[in-house]
């Protein structure tokens, strides 16, 4: 039994997240971790809200809200639908959480004594109607180049030129429109990290087996142009992790806050510590799975994410742990992510294009779009949803294949032998044939499921559906009943047993279609098939069951229409 630590990245809190950010981590990291626990090690599956930064703050002020209101509020929110589609976090945190606040700080702090952190001085556009500083893209203007009236302080979109908020003609904040902008010095911290590119580059040349697409990223942002920078940790905000220690101020860092992205993969680690305190254990049960010297040398570290946040994860959080000093544990694999498309185009959540969670659930089950995302996880390209794919996987997959098996087999169980495993009768060569086909793909199965391969793991799961189809097709107990009832028997016993294996193997994929079954079979018992024929003889002649009610709907043609328009965009 191993202790295998998974992440995702954390979803932001402004906003309900599409289909195409589910499956580009947390559903991903959901499958693995449902495995790696049903497969019998133990399991810590973190994920929680990224919660600061300036989306957060505006996302708040658009909603009229206090931004630790609007946080708190969004945040069960996001829980709730992580229930929905049936996300097994062992926590789900936020990243504002006192665990993180103390967490960020003492990496800021022994990162400075390691001295990786410098004060560095800026100019920047104060605005005194907003009381803040204003990040470059929050200040507009006329572009001197082309004249241009809405040109942003990082570049102008209309000639495209880049642009300095000090460049713009007559510029003003686009929070509050106001024109009382003036040009400030003020410091800030950046972390060295270009004094930690060889360690960082020997470090990943040291990991085995990781996927192109990780390495490839990391490896351009090491060596291309000037190599790793240095990067800004801080930001003038209200809403984050304030810059200081033990509660006394960092010299020249009043009023300002650590930047978003250093304090969120931070949470990894502060949401486990979340996780003790919300089951009162003490600090040792979440450094086991932290810090090498108390435990976590014998942990294996897996983080899902999309292709976008591996920079973050391969360089700037692995700089933080290891400029650290200390014996932090760091990720063993990096499972990455494409994108994920929405028929012909992309999600917008500005122009309400494509489907999101909270719609997806008043439509259809999780367990339907766990089903057609994970098969068709964007691992190797970008993949794209299309309402004609999505219909037709369902109909065909769950609805004609699994639910189709499940109703046929308990139905005619239920008419001719009552609701209950029928006795006598013996199985053949044809069950032994079944018995062997079906170990094959089996181990087929875990091997792809061990190695993350998503999408081969979902092709052998629907042939292993497809194996109990083609054998009931043959076997035809329907028909054999009437000649020879003791033989339908037997081969009605090993269906029955069937469903049960099929609801064991599917639970990482379908987790709710499987407890649904489990519990109409009266069975309780998970344990994985490691001796197919054992496991197709576990429910005994006698075992009482129910037949379930219908396991997955077919989507008609009338729905798929109303749903494609329903979802085009332009809310
Ligand atoms: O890209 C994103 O959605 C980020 N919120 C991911 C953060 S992952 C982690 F580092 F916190
Ligand atoms: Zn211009």
């Amino acid at each position: 039994m191993a202790r295998i630590l998974i992440t995702s990245a954390l979803p932001y809190i402004n906003g309900i997240k599409h289909l195409g950010n589910l499956v580009g981590s947390q559903l991903p990291a959901d499958l693995y971790a449902r495995y790696m626990r049903v497969r019998g090690h133990e399991v810590m599956f973190i994920c929680a809200t990224d919660e600061h930064g300036t989306p957060a703050e505006i996302a708040a002020a658009k909603a009229g809200q206090p931004v630790a209101e609007y946080c708190a509020e969004m945040y069960g929110v996001q829980a709730e639908l992580a229930r929905g589609f049936g996300l097994s976090f062992d926590h789900f945190g936020r990243s504002s959480s006192a665990r993180n606040h103390a967490l960020t700080q003492h990496f800021a702090k022994r990162l400075g004594e390691a001295g990786l952190i410098e004060q560095v001085s800026e100019k920047q556009v104060y605005s005194h109607t907003d009381g803040r500083f204003l990040p470059d893209r929050y200040i507009e203007g006329t572009c001197p180049n082309c004249g241009y009236e809405r040109a942003r302080g990082d570049q102008c979109e209309n000639c495209t030129m880049q642009l300095t908020p000090l460049e713009l003609i007559e510029p003003r904040s686009t929070i509050s429109g106001a024109t009382d902008l003036e040009v400030r010095e003020t410091h800030h911290l950046h972390l060295r990290q270009s004094k930690l590119r060889d360690t960082l580059d020997q470090w990943i040349d040291s990991q085995r087996g990781w996927p192109v697409l990780t390495t490839s990223i990391a490896k351009k942002w090491l060596h291309d142009g000037d190599g790793l920078q240095d990067r800004g940790i801080t930001r003038d905000l209200d809403w984050g992790v304030r810059v200081q220690f033990d509660g006394a101020p960092w010299g020249g860092m009043e009023g300002k806050v650590f930047y978003v992205w250093f304090d969120a993969p931070i949470e990894y680690i502060a949401a486990t510590a979340e996780w003790a305190d919300a089951h009162s254990k003490d600090e040792a049960a979440w450094r086991r799975w932290w810090r090498t010297d108390e435990g976590a040398e014998d942990v294996r570290y897996v983080q899902f994410m999309g292709k976008d946040n591996v920079p973050f994860h391969t360089l700037s959080f692995p700089a933080t742990l290891i400029g650290s000093g200390e014996p932090w544990k760091m990720v063993d694999y990096i499972k990455s992510f494409n994108y994920l498309n929405y028929d012909g185009g992309q999600f917008s959540t500005s122009l309400g294009r494509g489907v999101f969670m909270d719609q997806a659930l008043e439509i259809l089950p999780g367990d339907y779009w766990r089903w057609w995302l994970l098969s068709h996880a964007p691992e190797n390209s970008d993949a794209e949803f299309t309402w004609e794919n999505f219909q037709a996987s369902v109909n065909k997959d769950l609805a004609d294949v699994l639910g189709n098996l499940v109703s046929r087999v308990t139905k005619f169980c239920r008419s001719k032998f009552g609701e209950a495993v029928p006795e006598g009768g013996a199985t053949g060569p044809r069950e032994a044939q079944l018995v062997e086909n079906i170990t094959r793909r089996l181990r087929a199965y875990e091997t792809h499921m061990e190695a993350m391969e998503v999408r081969k793991s979902a092709t052998e799961l629907r042939a292993l559906w497809v194996l109990g189809n083609e054998y009931l097709q043959e076997a035809a107990p329907w028909s054999s009943f009437k000649t020879d009832p003791e033989q339908a028997a037997a081969q009605i016993r090993l269906a029955l047993n069937l469903i049960r294996f099929y609801a064991v193997i599917s639970q990482p994929f379908i987790p709710a279609a499987s407890a649904r079954i489990m519990a109409d079979l009266g069975c309780d018992d998970w344990s994985w098939p490691e001796d197919v024929a054992a496991a197709l003889a576990l429910l005994p002649a006698g075992h009482g069951f129910t037949v379930p009610e219908v396991l997955f709907a077919k989507i008609s043609d009338d729905q798929r229409l109303d749903w494609e328009s329903r979802f085009a965009g332009s809310r």
